[in-house]
């Protein structure tokens, strides 16, 4: 969708500490920023501040934060090429926050469709959860983002981020880089067991550190059809969609013939999927157990690149702070 990569330098996103990845994390965002890192100035961090709007349990929020370190070090993210920290870790990023929560509208604050979504769930809002797309562009804005990769449900977040970032340097003069979502049609929306969107709050996800046993009690609840057996199979169809993200455009051929073909049964297709997923994550599933005993390894790659990432945000908030005049 993005034709413009080659003149990207920055490329930036985060990621909540709210619960299991899952295949939707990885594939939407999480394999495309360590696949970035190779030959881009890749910075990465865990929002622990954005997870105040949903978590008040403190011992929760700071297992879960750590958990999505490991979970992104285990993955192959790598703190020597990349910028990789917790977001509290560089708070400057609340009065960057401030700062733009003057350039945007109620309005369109009010229109934010996944804000519209949390209170239809009948969750009582609070101005953390207002304000979280706020919050959102200012984790762009301060370390100057060109490109966030990202799936489907945050476009309206990066929408939100690229008109404060324009108006900003419309009434206080070129400050911000305005950024781009980074989207992959293929990967943008990764479809859960249900055939819903994969997302850890419905309980359709297939994860990706859980042991072989839950893994597979996981696929094997993939929902499928009553089509008989010798009948040509759907392929607009959840499992379909989850096998196809792990094969090549031949291998998918494959299976459009296995699909076409009588004889197919969803039990046989779902044992090759776990063992396809299983052997996909188990190297990274050992790496993540290695990792579990170095958590003051971790803390220490943490710091390290909350350091680096500081350098950057000072540079951007001092240009806003003067631009706006806070700076007397
Ligand atoms: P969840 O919906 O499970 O709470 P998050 O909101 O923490 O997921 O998403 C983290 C990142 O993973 C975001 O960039 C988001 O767009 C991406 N993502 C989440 N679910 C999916 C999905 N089903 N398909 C593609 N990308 C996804
Ligand atoms: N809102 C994003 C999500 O739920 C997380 C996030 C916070 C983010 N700040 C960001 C993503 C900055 C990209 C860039 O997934």
């Amino acid at each position: 969708m993005n034709n413009n990569k080659f003149k990207i330098k920055r490329v930036l996103s985060g990621i909540q500490p709210s619960g299991k990845l899952h295949i939707g994390n990885y594939f939407g965002m999480m394999s495309r920023m360590i696949e970035y890192q190779k030959d881009k100035d890749l910075f990465c961090f865990i929002v622990n501040y954005h997870a105040l709007t949903t978590i008040s349990d403190q011992a929760l929020l700071k297992k879960n934060t750590i958990d999505a370190a490991l979970d992104f070090l285990a993955l192959g993210l790598d703190p020597e090429k990349s910028t990789f920290w917790i977001q509290s870790d560089v708070p400057e990023v609340t009065e960057l926050s401030w700062l733009l929560s003057n350039t945007i509208g109620v309005g369109q604050m009010e229109r934010s469709t996944s804000y519209k979504d949390k209170i239809s769930k009948g969750i009582s809002p609070n101005m953390g959860l207002f304000s979280y797309p706020v919050l959102m562009a200012a984790d762009i804005l301060l370390f100057g983002g060109d490109l966030v990769p990202v799936g489907k449900d945050q476009m309206q977040h990066l929408e939100i981020a690229r008109d404060i970032a324009s108006k900003f340097n419309k009434v206080y003069g070129n400050t911000f880089i305005v950024p781009e979502a980074d989207i992959e049609k293929n990967t943008m929306l990764v479809s859960g067991t249900d055939g819903k969107k994969m997302s850890k709050s419905y309980n359709n996800i297939i994860p990706i550190f859980d042991s072989e046993k839950i893994l597979k009690k996981h696929i094997m609840s993939i929902t499928t059809d009553s089509t008989p057996i010798d009948s040509p199979k759907d392929k607009n169809t959840p499992l379909f969609k989850i096998y196809s993200l792990f094969l090549n455009s031949n291998e998918i051929q494959v299976l459009n013939n296995k699909y076409d073909s009588p004889g197919l049964r969803y039990g046989d297709i779902k044992q090759e999927l776990f063992e396809i997923i299983n052997k996909y994550f188990a190297p990274y599933r050992e790496k993540r157990l290695e990792l579990e005993n170095k958590k003051s390894d971790i803390i220490e790659i943490l710091d390290f690149g909350a350091k680096k990432a500081k350098i950057v945000a000072k540079d951007f908030l001092e240009l806003a702070r003067e631009n706006m005049g806070i700076n007397y």
